[in-house]
C-alpha cells in the first residue's frame, strides 16, 4: 500500500500529491511547520504542538486554515489511514501559490501538506548507545522561536555534523550553545542540575523540552534555565537532547570529547523513562 498523505483538503497517495510550481513555500521558504511524535498510534503532546502552530502562523501572518479540532481530526485520520503505530507526523502551511513577488499575495489560499514517517523511537539503538554531537556556529536568523520551513542553516549544520561522524550539531552563538540543528540541547552539571537555555527569540520553544521540564519539576530534579557555554558542556556530568522525533537521546561525545565516561548518564536515562511513560509507551513497564 502506498503512503497516504494529506494535501489541501484531500487524502491521497504520495505519488499523486503535487504542489504547484509557484508555491511560496518552494520559492521563498515562506511557511511554517510542525512535527509530532506518534506512539501506539497516538499523537504525543498534540495540544501543545497545535498551540505552537497557531503562534507560528500568527507571527508570520498566515491565516490558520483549520480550527484546533479540525487539525486534530486530520492528523488522526492520516495516522489511521497509514496504519501508523510509531513515528513522526509532519505538516506544513505555506502562504500559498501566486506569481513570484515578495509582497503577500492578496488572494492566495495557504497550502497545507501533511505526511507520516514510520520510525522506531522507543527501541531506537541510539537511545542505548547515545549520540555524538559537534558544535558549529549558529548561522540562523533572529526569530528562531518561529517554526519556519526555511531550514538552510540547519541543513548545513547537520551535514557538517554528519561529515564529522556525529548525529547532531549543537549551534553556538557568542560562546553559548543555542540548541541542536533539530533538537533542544541540555546538560546536567556535576551537582545534578538539569541546565537548558531559557526561551527567547534565540531558540525554538521545544514541546518535548516543555514536557521534560514539567516532568523534572514533579520529580524534584533541580532545573536551571540559563545559557551554557561549550566549555561547560565539555565538562558536564551528562548531556542529552530532546525532540518530537526522538523524545530524549543521550549525548555521549561533544566535538569528539567524551561527556564524563562517554556513556549515557543515569539521570538522562531516568528522564527518558519518565518521558516514555508520560507518552504512553506500554512495553517499558515490562522491561
Ligand atoms: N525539530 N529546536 C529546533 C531547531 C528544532 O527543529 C526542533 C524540532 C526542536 C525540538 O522541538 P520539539 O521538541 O517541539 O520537537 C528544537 C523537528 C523534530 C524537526 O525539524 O524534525
Amino acid at each position: 500500500m502506498s503512503r497516504i498523505v494529506f494535501l489541501n483538503g484531500s487524502f491521497l497517495p504520495l505519488e499523486d500529491a503535487k504542489v504547484p510550481f509557484m508555491d511560496r513555500g518552494f520559492l521563498f521558504g515562506d511557511g511554517i511547520y510542525e512535527g509530532i511524535g506518534v506512539l501506539n498510534g497516538r499523537l504525543v503532546d498534540n495540544e501543545a504542538h497545535l498551540e505552537r502552530l497557531e503562534r507560528s502562523l500568527r507571527e508570520v501572518r498566515i491565516a490558520n486554515p483549520y480550527s484546533r479540532a479540525e487539525w486534530t481530526r486530520l492528523e488522526e485520520e492520516l495516522v489511521r489511514r497509514n496504519g501508523m503505530v510509531e513515528g513522526f507526523l509532519y505538516f506544513q502551511v505555506t502562504r500559498g501559490v501566486s506569481e513570484r513577488d515578495f509582497f503577500f499575495p492578496e488572494d492566495a489560499q495557504p497550502t497545507v501538506a501533511m505526511f507520516t514517517q514510520a520510525k522506531s523511537i522507543v527501541h531506537a539503538p541510539v537511545a542505548e548507545t547515545g549520540i555524538a554531537v559537534v558544535t558549529v556556529p549558529d548561522l540562523r536568523w533572529e526569530r528562531r522561536d518561529i517554526k519556519a520551513i526555511s531550514l538552510l542553516a540547519q541543513v548545513l549544520a547537520k551535514q557538517t555534523a554528519k561529515e564529522a561522524g556525529a548525529q547532531e550539531a549543537w549551534m553556538v552563538e557568542d560562546g553559548f550553545v543555542t540548541e541542536g540543528g533539530s533538537s533542544s540541547a541540555f546538560i546536567i552539571t556535576k551537582a545534578g542540575a538539569v541546565v537548558v537555555r531559557p526561551l527567547s527569540h534565540a531558540i525554538l520553544p521545544g514541546i518535548t523540552r516543555k514536557s521534560l521540564l514539567e516532568l523534572s519539576k514533579e520529580e524534584g530534579i533541580v532545573l536551571e534555565e540559563r545559557r551554557f557555554t561549550v566549555e561547560e558542556a565539555y565538562d558536564a556530568a551528562e548531556a542529552f537532547l530532546t525532540s518530537a522525533s526522538n523524545f530524549i537521546l543521550p549525548v555521549v561525545t561533544i566535538d569528539g570529547r567524551p561527556v564524563a565516561d562517554g556513556k549515557p548518564g543515569p539521570l538522562t536515562q531516568k528522564l527518558r523513562q519518565l518521558y516514555l511513560k508520560m507518552a504512553g509507551a506500554p512495553a517499558m513497564a515490562a522491561e
